[in-house]
């Protein structure tokens, strides 16, 4: 399954928030978005998900292009995890949470697949044990894994994450990291991440996308990408990039003024 953006421009206001923006997505890959706070992550990700209309350009899933194509189609190919969720009145059992990413697959009732499915991404993520909880009392860290674990029940042959790892603890962090990774490389998917964290991007992307004021400034392996020029022009930081280790690792020195 794979993913094209082809010159996509979006504008919530009289600013345009991206700005021909083209990038591939391809099966077996995870790709790394990372820029600054308002550089146009989320607004890419909610463009691919169709959440968001781009006024220009064609976002394209395998040969169809996505504003073609009705939710419940977009929902089948493509599981998305929000950045951050919010608060709601009502009670909602995380079970029934996970159990809305079958939605696309259940014609009448839920059957033994469906609640099987959802057992098997709860058990993925390690929360069966908060199946019954209510979700809108989970710390933020549980609702991004019960996030998780929707996009996963889904079969969704694309994952777009937005910033998973910000609310998990560290080892939280590397498992939800290595899951994307193990799931990518087994169901031939193709994920794309938002993140902040430029070591994990570098440890688990295969390619990085790098954006600055809605553009995509760089783009291509760590190594060219996480480079302390990019950094330094994109983030206004100087760092050392030590590359004798087989991935690059990223050392923030200090804001550049
Ligand atoms: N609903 C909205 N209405 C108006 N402007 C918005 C809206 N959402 C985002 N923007 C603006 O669009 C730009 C891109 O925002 P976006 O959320 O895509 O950035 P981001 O890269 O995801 O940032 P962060 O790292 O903080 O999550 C920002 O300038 C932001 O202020
Ligand atoms: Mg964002």
């Amino acid at each position: 399954m794979k993913i094209t953006v082809q010159d996509v421009t979006f504008s919530y206001r009289s600013t345009p928030s991206l700005i021909g923006v083209s990038l591939e997505l391809r099966e077996s890959e995870v790709l790394g978005m990372i820029g600054p706070n308002g550089s146009g992550k989320t607004t890419l990700l909610k463009c691919i998900n169709k959440i968001l209309e781009p006024k220009q350009g064609r976002i394209i899933l395998e040969k169809q292009e996505i504003k073609k194509m009705n939710r419940m189609e977009v929902a089948k190919h493509i599981g998305y995890v929000p950045q951050s969720s919010v608060s709601n009145p009502t009670p909602l059992p995380v079970y029934e949470i996970v159990l809305m990413g079958r939605r696309p697959h259940i014609t009448w009732q839920s059957s033994d697949k469906d609640n099987a499915k959802v057992w098997e991404a709860l058990k993925m993520l390690d929360i069966e044990n908060l199946a019954l909880r209510d979700f809108y009392e989970l710390s933020g860290g549980e609702q991004q894994r019960v996030l998780i674990a929707r996009s996963l029940a889904q079969e969704a042959k694309v994952l777009l994450l937005d910033e998973p790892t910000s609310n998990l603890d560290i080892k939280h962090q590397l498992e939800v990291m290595d899951l994307t990774r193990k799931l990518v490389g087994k169901g031939k998917l193709a994920a794309a991440i938002a993140i902040h964290d430029l070591n994990l991007a570098s440890r688990y992307c295969d390619k990085i996308v790098m954006m600055k004021n809605g553009k995509v400034f760089a783009a291509g392996d760590a190594k060219d990408v996480l480079s302390p020029e990019c950094i330094r022009t994109v983030y206004g930081v100087e760092v050392t990039v030590n590359f004798e280790t087989e991935i690059p690792f990223i050392i923030p020195v200090k804001p550049l003024h």
